[in-house]
């Protein structure tokens, strides 16, 4: 009984293709707006995870001494559906979400979702609360798989119950910057991750370690920080949700995926349409000196899409960058928003259409 009671699948014949909730769709940030349902299946460490169910959202019960509480053994992903104009749903590559939650749980010792079954709840979540899904233009429906050690252990060892969970919520811009610039703070004080720890890996147990950091640069007017490599404190990683990207004539770069950055889904993309634009895109060490010399500077990642760097203050200097019309940074986010939407063909078999 640890789990509420299963309610019938909503009618994926989308018969009530124009109802949407009663939702102010111009005023979406990226807060937590609970939606109807949720999908949950659980299994036993090392055997498969059967067919999920869709219950009402809401808490779920965990023992005290579940792995995931004690211990951090968990999960997440983040991937968004949006509405096209016809009604059908669309996701953005889910399976590369599934390949990461697979890889990750090896890394975190933990039972994983197949990938048919990982995209199949995306589209099952979807539907069930698809009058959650914003008009087009106005947003899109955030999903957020988690993987949890569920089981009870005590002594430190893997759990011996996995739990996989997706919730919803509308959301559209994640910073409260909106689509304006972001202002950095080069982070000297923390390190995000390190040499042979699982900074590659979406734990959540990265997480909470950046908040510190994240708090102090806000509470001084920045947007988040860039955090460098833990070594040489020389080398661009990662912002604390997203990858980093810098621009210098018709040459991107971003730091090379190296066991301590995240593999994002939108920094892969953007590597490959960048490339399809004509730009050079490299992937290799990016020193922190390189920001003095960039033109451009912007972010990618499920949540924050490509968004642009206005100014990033570093050693004490602020260096400001080029935004707005004409720049590298808005003509990839016009392509991948446009494939992402639906208003821009796909022609690399990314969009799943439902
Ligand atoms: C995402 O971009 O979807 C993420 O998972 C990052 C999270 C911190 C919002």
């Amino acid at each position: 009984a640890s789990q509420p009671s299963p309610l019938p699948i909503p009618d994926p014949t989308y018969s009530d293709d124009d109802e949407y909730a009663n939702v102010d769709w111009d005023s979406l940030g990226f807060g937590l707006m609970p939606t109807d349902f949720m999908y949950v299946t659980k299994c036993s460490a090392g055997q498969n995870f059967g067919h999920g169910q869709l219950n009402r959202y809401g808490n779920i019960e965990l023992s005290p001494s579940a792995g995931v509480l004690n211990y951090g053994q968990g999960l997440f992903e983040g991937t968004k559906a949006y509405r096209k104009e016809n009604g059908q749903l669309l996701l953005f590559r889910p399976e590369e979400n599934a390949i990461r939650m697979k890889i990750g749980a090896e890394r975190m010792c933990m039972t994983a979702p197949s990938i048919d079954q990982f995209v199949d709840a995306l589209k099952q979540t979807a539907l069930a609360n698809k009058r959650w899904v914003p008009p087009p233009g106005k947003g899109s429906l955030y999903l957020r798989p988690l993987l949890l050690g569920s089981g009870p252990v005590l002594g430190l060892a893997p759990a011996p119950e996995y739990t996989f969970l997706i919730y919803a919520s509308p959301v559209r811009n994640y910073f409260k910057e909106g689509s304006a610039p972001l202002n950095l703070y080069v982070e000297e004080d923390f390190d995000r991750a390190s040499q042979r720890g699982t900074g590659s890996v979406k734990t959540i147990s990265n997480y909470a370690p950046v908040l510190m950091a994240q708090n102090r640069a806000k509470s001084r007017g920045f947007s988040d920080v860039l955090y460098l490599d833990s070594n040489s404190k020389k080398n661009l990683e990662e912002v604390s949700s997203c990858n980093i990207f810098i621009a210098k004539g018709k040459t991107i770069s971003t730091p090379a995926i190296s066991g301590t950055i995240l593999s994002g889904i939108t920094r892969k993309s953007v590597i490959e349409i960048g490339s399809d634009l004509g730009y050079q895109v490299e992937e290799r060490v990016v020193a922190v000196d390189e920001l003095t010399e960039a033109d451009e500077v912007f972010c990618t990642g499920t949540a924050v899409g490509v968004a642009p760097v206005g100014s990033i203050t570093y050693q004490n200097k602020r260096v400001d960058y080029k935004t707005g019309s004409g720049t590298i940074c808005q003509e990839l986010c016009k392509t991948i928003l446009g494939i992402q939407t639906g208003s821009i063909e796909d022609k690399k078999g990314w969009i799943v259409e439902f």
